[in-house]
């Protein structure tokens, strides 16, 4: 199934047409014409009942600070952020909530408008557009990696063992998170070693209760989480060394990687026995969330996850 699938297959949500009352929100990212999000999100937006769409925009870095005040001004409702501007934005935003603060790292921006009592509200609760607006960013990715796993997986992270694979961006989120859930053991692998001693680093000083290592473990593990980019592309290898580690050692594994849906390490861990999820979870709970700080309202998991569900699980 091709990848532009989300593009082609999914079909309209809203009943009601764009008007001039329509609100927005986006997502902004470069490369971004693959992104599913367009799909979850208006079938979210569309199952509230909310005359509003969700659109996605190709935002180069050096355009990114320039985009962002351009939907601050069209009094857009919210922007969610994607690679590479995760980083960038901690320093654009007017005001950092806790989430962003803690993981470091921002990719849902919510516009707010000042009352006239002077406190801050989200645009959604003013009729006319406010004379005042600020961006506040807000981080749901590092929360929505640990609801996946204990959902997806049926994993219990207090004292686990894991095995994390890859300190970029995702890597480095997960591993804080998860050391703050306090798994008892983390295992950095990653193919660029200085970055893994820096995310080994900062768990440390963190979260010193935490036992970091970085190379591989030599007994067994509850989780393998792959959060490198192998396995995007039919032809990557295995995110991690067969000589080194094998699949028979560890409980479980999670690929943040959900297209294709399923990866070769997904079929190797499969194959093995092992209990097994894709990263399609971890895309709907951080969307879920972001939905709801935009909103206001419980987002409709369901709906969302059948619009990703449908263009991403493909027969094999
Ligand atoms: P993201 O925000 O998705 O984490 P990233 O920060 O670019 O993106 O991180 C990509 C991850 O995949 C990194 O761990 C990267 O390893 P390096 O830190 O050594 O770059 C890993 N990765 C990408 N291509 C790889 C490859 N061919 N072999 C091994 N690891 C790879």
């Amino acid at each position: 199934m091709a990848e532009s699938d989300y593009n082609q297959r999914v079909p309209e949500p809203f009943q009601d047409p764009i008007t001039a009352t329509t609100r927005f929100c986006a997502v902004y990212g470069q490369p971004i014409q693959h992104s599913a999000s367009p799909a979850m999100q208006n079938a979210g937006l569309a199952a509230l009942g909310l005359n509003w769409r969700y659109l996605a925009f190709e935002v180069p870095p050096d355009e990114l600070r320039v985009a962002l005040n351009g939907a601050q001004a069209m009094r857009f409702i919210g922007v969610n952020l994607t690679v590479p501007h995760k980083l960038l934005a901690l320093k654009m935003v007017d005001a950092l909530d806790a989430s962003a603060r803690t993981w470091g790292a921002v990719n849902t921006v919510r516009f707010e408008g000042r009352d006239r009592r002077g406190r801050w509200r989200p645009l959604r609760e003013f009729a006319e557009a406010p004379r005042k607006v600020r961006s506040l960013g807000f981080n749901t990715d590092a929360d929505a990696i640990s609801q996946a796993l204990r959902e997806d997986l049926r994993l219990k992270l207090a004292g686990a063992k894991i095995l994390l694979l890859g300190a970029g961006g995702a890597g480095r989120t997960a591993a804080l998170k998860l050391a703050s859930e306090k798994v008892k053991e983390l295992f950095l692998v990653n193919r660029t070693l200085s970055k893994a001693e820096g995310v080994a680093k900062e768990i440390r000083r963190r979260y010193p209760a935490v036992k970091v290592t970085v190379g591989y473990p030599t007994g067994s593990v509850n989780l393998i989480l792959n959060a490198t980019s192998l396995g995007l592309k039919p032809a990557d290898a295995l995110p991690f060394d067969e000589k080194q580690f094998s699949i028979s050692r560890t409980q479980a594994v999670y690929d943040m990687i959900y297209r294709p849906s399923r990866t070769r390490l997904l079929k190797l861990a499969k194959a093995a026995g092992r209990r097994t999820a894709n990263g399609l979870g971890m895309l709907l709970y951080q969307g879920a969330k972001s939905l709801e700080i935009w909103t206001g309202k419980n987002a409709p998991l369901a709906v969302m996850r059948r619009a990703l569900e449908k263009p991403v699980r493909k027969p094999e």
